[in-house]
């Protein structure tokens, strides 16, 4: 009989935004009980755990959500009350040249889940207080805003890139199956994260790690698309809000109130990395290289989050040029995460320990 108090899956923890999630519900409930089920793609690092892997409450379990008598299986013998969903491709780029994927993982390994989920909470005594099924999607699904206005939890789903496209697929299914089996959900759609463990291929991880090596930090188009960026942190701290506030069947928009032109952004983390790396200002600039644009790409993305400031008193915790200084250093001090991981010297090393489901 186990003594935790909920026992929760997490997927995609050992990715970016899942590793600060993981961090933070282990850390803070030592009483839950967490496994983080993960494939371990090309983005999956434990690395990014380290700090918390021999804690009593946590386990790890390499495998894939797209295999489902796996899935179904892990449910029987674990009888999990909760599920935190992050395990997804992630990189725009990436659906663009192999869309595939981001259906498998994207649709098909959620509603595995999805299925799991209902099997196991269906008519169950259950110790916990609550079920609940955490869904972690994007603003993406909303698609793109012209100058004005902002994404609220009632403008409507309008993806334009395979990612957002399967997202918003996963967000349907999700919602389909409160409406249709009664599966109490709970979805958030959250603006583009930063911070520590963020994979090198996305624009802040990569220009930091180009600018530090003296590359070309390669802007797409002319650099006027927006985003808003939030710190990992505080997505994670609003995603701990919700599991345990939220009411099941409801959205939430999360976001920083924090929209930036690419090419602004890219001359403020230059103008931080001349700073920190005793560059004379101006130097890191002349490495920004305009190259041919994303395909489908989005203008403008920016969120509304008064539902979530309104209802539980969340907000950003972090102005943008702190939340941008603190990463560099995260970055400049972590040289060994960072050159295991573009060497892809992690992927062979984890691969070896873990026999993959
Ligand atoms: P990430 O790419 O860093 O991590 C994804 C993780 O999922 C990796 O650890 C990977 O190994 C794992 N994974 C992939 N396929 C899997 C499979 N088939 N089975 C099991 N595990 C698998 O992604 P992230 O940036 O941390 O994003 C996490 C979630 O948050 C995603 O659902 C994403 O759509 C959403 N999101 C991301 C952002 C952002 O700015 N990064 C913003 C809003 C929402
Ligand atoms: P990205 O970090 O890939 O996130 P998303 O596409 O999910 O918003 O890209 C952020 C923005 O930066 C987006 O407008 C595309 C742009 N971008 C570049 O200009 N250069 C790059 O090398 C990358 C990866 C992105």
């Amino acid at each position: 009989m186990s003594t935790f108090k909920k026992h929760i899956l997490i997927t995609g923890g050992a990715g970016f935004i899942g590793s600060h999630v993981v961090r933070l519900f282990v850390n803070k409930y030592p009483d839950y009980k967490i496994l983080n089920l993960d494939k371990l793609t090309y983005a999956g690092n434990l690395m990014n755990l380290k700090d918390v892997e021999r804690k009593p409450n946590y386990e790890f379990l390499r495998g894939d959500i797209v295999n489902s008598d796996f899935i179904q299986n892990l449910f029987k013998e674990r009888k999990f009350d909760s599920v935190i969903h992050l395990a997804a491709e992630s990189h725009v780029d990436r659906s663009i040249s192999n869309p595939m994927e981001f259906i498998m993982t994207n649709v098909v390994g959620t509603v595995n889940l999805l299925n799991a989920s209902r099997d196991t909470w269906k008519g169950a005594e259950l110790t916990a207080d609550r079920n609940i099924f955490y869904h972690v999607s994007t603003d993406e699904v909303y698609g793109s805003l012209g100058k004005s206005g902002y994404f609220t939890e009632k403008s409507p789903y309008d993806p334009h890139s395979p990612y957002s496209a399967s997202k918003a697929g996963s967000d349907h299914m999700v919602r389909a199956y409160f409406d249709t089996y009664g599966l109490p959900i709970v979805i958030s759609n959250c603006s583009n994260n930063y911070g520590s463990h963020h994979f090198p291929e996305k624009l802040i991880p990569l220009a930091i790690h180009n600018i530090k090596n003296n590359r070309p930090v390669p802007v797409y188009g002319k650099g006027e698309n927006v985003r808003d960026w939030l710190y990992v942190e505080d997505h994670a701290r609003a995603i701990d809000i919700l599991f345990h506030k939220a009411e099941a069947g409801s959205t939430y928009n999360i976001g920083g109130q924090n929209e930036w032109r690419n090419i602004d952004l890219i001359r403020l983390l230059c103008s931080i990395m001349d700073r920190k790396l005793n560059r004379k200002e101006g130097t890191s600039t002349q490495l920004i290289s305009f190259v041919k644009d994303r395909a489908g790409h989005d203008m403008r993305y920016a969120i509304d989050s008064s539902k979530l400031q309104n209802d539980f008193g969340w907000k950003p915790s972090l102005q943008f040029e702190e939340g941008l200084a603190k990463t560099v250093d995260w970055y400049l001090a972590n040289e060994e995460w960072l050159q295991k991981v573009t060497s892809g010297e992690y992927l062979s090393y984890y691969s070896q320990q873990y026999e993959h489901r």
